[in-house]
């Protein structure tokens, strides 16, 4: 999968996306990651990309041709026109499922905005997705960019090494995930449930769902609302309110 980042600081977004499991990924060749600088397209020698808002207001807002001229190059190496992302906290909230269905495109681009915002009518021509990553105001769209990268990029084949990681994950079921333990059985005089150590993966899994469920009532109780219980979950719930 293809990542191209439209961005007044690609190293910023390069530098955060080169370690770890995503660098490796694109090491690998499973993903590529281009950061384009949007200044590089601007047609004045001063290489400036944003003027003042008609009809007054603070700051300044980002000019429509360099980011149009930006787009219109990948559109053309592309050959054809491919999702266009605007990272907005006027978006809609990503999502896992999100996450899952970014990662079935070839390719996508992310435009990352600064300033007071970008001149609507280059949005218009070029977003089909407006995308936030939460109700909050960030300096810019990298760090957004580059948390989609990052969440979008996992869900693509071969880029997480154990292949179940993916699937008994928060959210997969509408849950949150159970807790984890590691050696040693003790620490600071907190034991591993006894029933982890039991090897019965049965009673294990059981346990494992029955903590989901308790885990997700009491830190994000609107998941579960959304969830779709058993029978037997919804009785588990009950006993042990
Ligand atoms: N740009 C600034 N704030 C943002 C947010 N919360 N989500 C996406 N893009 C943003």
């Amino acid at each position: 999968m293809k990542f191209y980042i439209l961005t007044l600081f690609p190293e910023m977004v390069m530098q955060g996306l080169s370690t770890s499991i995503i660098g490796r990924a694109a090491d690998k060749g499973l993903l590529a990651i281009e950061a384009i600088n949007i200044r590089d397209y601007t047609n004045n020698k001063h290489g400036k990309v944003d003027d003042y808002p008609y009809g007054g207001g603070a700051g300044m807002v980002m000019q429509a041709q360099p980011i149009y001229d930006a787009w219109k190059a990948i559109i053309e190496k592309e050959g054809k026109k491919i999702p266009t992302v605007y990272l907005t906290p006027q978006g809609r909230t990503f999502c896992q499922q999100d996450a899952k269905t970014f990662a079935t495109e070839d390719a996508i681009i992310l435009l990352c905005g600064h300033y007071e915002g970008v001149d609507e009518r280059v949005l218009e021509e070029i977003v089909t997705d407006y995308v936030s990553i939460g109700d909050f105001v960030l300096t810019g769209g990298e760090l957004p960019a580059m948390v989609m990268v990052d969440a979008i990029s996992r869900m693509v084949p071969g880029v997480l090494s154990n292949k179940v990681s993916g699937e008994t994950e928060s959210f997969e079921n509408g849950l949150l995930e159970y807790p984890q333990y590691s050696r040693p059985e003790e620490w600071m005089g907190k034991k591993v449930p006894a029933i982890i150590l039991s090897g019965d993966h049965a009673k294990v899994d059981a346990w494992r769902h029955e903590q989901s469920l308790l885990r997700t009532r009491q830190r994000r109780p609107d998941l579960l609302q959304k969830a779709t219980l058993s029978a037997k979950d919804i009785e588990f719930l009950k006993e042990n309110e």
